[in-house]
């Protein structure tokens, strides 16, 4: 089985991952989370500056967990895009340099097939075709999976926020913190759901069927907080974060089983930061099962953006025979699926 090196570097996490066919190996991940936390958000000149910093002793570091040398890497995959422009720009050049010092074959890949085929290091081979829910701080998708290495349907996506993106700033209105994300997962554990009914986007009858939309949901949690704030009561911020994710989760999963059912696939994979949600986890599992689909979650950390996943969909490509890229390989910020 060939052992693939893979790069990550589309966001603000510096991933360098090694596998070897479905077998994980290393998973090393540096962050400049922290660096962003004070802008409320990720800020592309920060994150290039920062993959740049980390690249090397992320690559010694996953080297090191899996006990190998470069030396015994068969191929290089890299997130080409969709991602920042700058942050993919440092890994895809890392990509090419290692590429070409080690005389091996470079993949360029989509930053979405990669979270997909990052559930068979967890689970075993995907089941295809399967439905992909794809949740972030930058995407929200539902994607049609026959083939992950080269067939990949979208049905819909976000026609504004992203559901992560939601998340985080609905958490500043709350007063939260950021990546908002986990800290309103953990403050609706002791909240009512349905304690604020807050609107759920493009539901209608006539809206379309898989796209999402959290920018109104987002204007309503705010409305709500201002109006508490001006009539002197305490915002109740436990049901507010409770009553938010349960609308965000509601549509998700709602959409996601409705795709399965109507293309006739029995497994239903969610991938991305927002898959880490519990409630979301615990929904999807419920609904999912009154429908006879299966659920796959990657575990938190191979959810969360990481080199993992792509060296996950690299050793597909090698497996299948997929032709490498070229060393003139662009990075591409806003890659289609
Ligand atoms: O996949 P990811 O690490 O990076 C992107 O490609 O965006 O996702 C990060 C996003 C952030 O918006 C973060 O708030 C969200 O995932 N997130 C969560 C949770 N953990 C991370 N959202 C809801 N509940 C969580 N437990
Ligand atoms: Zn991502």
């Amino acid at each position: 089985m060939p052992i693939v090196l893979g790069f990550e570097t589309s966001c603000d996490e510096t991933g360098v991952g090694i596998v070897r066919g479905n077998e994980l190996l290393a998973d090393a991940v540096a962050t400049s989370v922290d660096e962003h936390a004070r802008f409320g958000g990720v800020v592309p000149e920060v994150a290039s500056r920062a993959h740049l910093e980390a690249m090397v002793p992320t690559v010694h570091r996953a080297l090191e967990t899996a006990g190998l040398k470069l030396a015994d890497v068969d191929a290089i995959a890299v997130t080409a895009g969709p991602g920042l422009a700058g942050a993919l720009l440092v890994g895809v050049a890392a990509a090419k340099g290692y590429a070409l010092a080690l005389d091996k074959p470079l993949y360029g890949v989509n930053h979405l097939a990669a979270h997909v085929c990052v559930d068979q290091l967890e689970h075993g081979p995907l089941p295809e075709p399967c439905m992909a829910l794809l949740v972030s701080g930058g995407h929200s998708s539902l994607l049609l999976v026959p083939d992950v290495t080269s067939d990949i349907r979208p049905l819909g996506s976000t026609v504004d926020d992203a559901a992560g993106e939601a998340f985080d700033k609905v958490a500043r209105v709350l007063g939260l913190g950021f990546p908002g994300g986990p800290l309103i997962d953990r403050a609706a554990r002791e909240g009512d759901g349905a304690a604020i009914a807050f609107p759920r986007g493009l539901t209608g009858p006539r809206d379309a069927p898989f796209d999402f939309s959290f920018s109104g949901l987002k204007t309503a949690v705010a409305r709500w907080v201002e109006a508490r704030e001006r009539s002197g009561q305490p915002v109740p911020v436990a049901d507010v974060a409770a009553s938010f994710q349960e609308a965000v989760v509601d549509v998700l999963t709602r959409k996601a089983v409705r795709a399965c059912k109507e293309n006739g696939v029995d497994h239903l994979l969610i991938g991305g930061g927002v898959a880490a949600n519990s409630r979301l986890r615990a929904l999807a599992e419920q609904r999912a099962a009154d429908q006879g689909i299966r659920v796959r979650v990657p575990r938190p950390k191979l959810c969360t953006d990481n080199g993992a996943m792509v060296a996950a969909l690299g050793a597909q490509l090698v497996a299948r025979g997929a032709r490498p890229s070229a060393l003139d390989l662009p990075a591409d910020s806003s890659m289609l699926i």
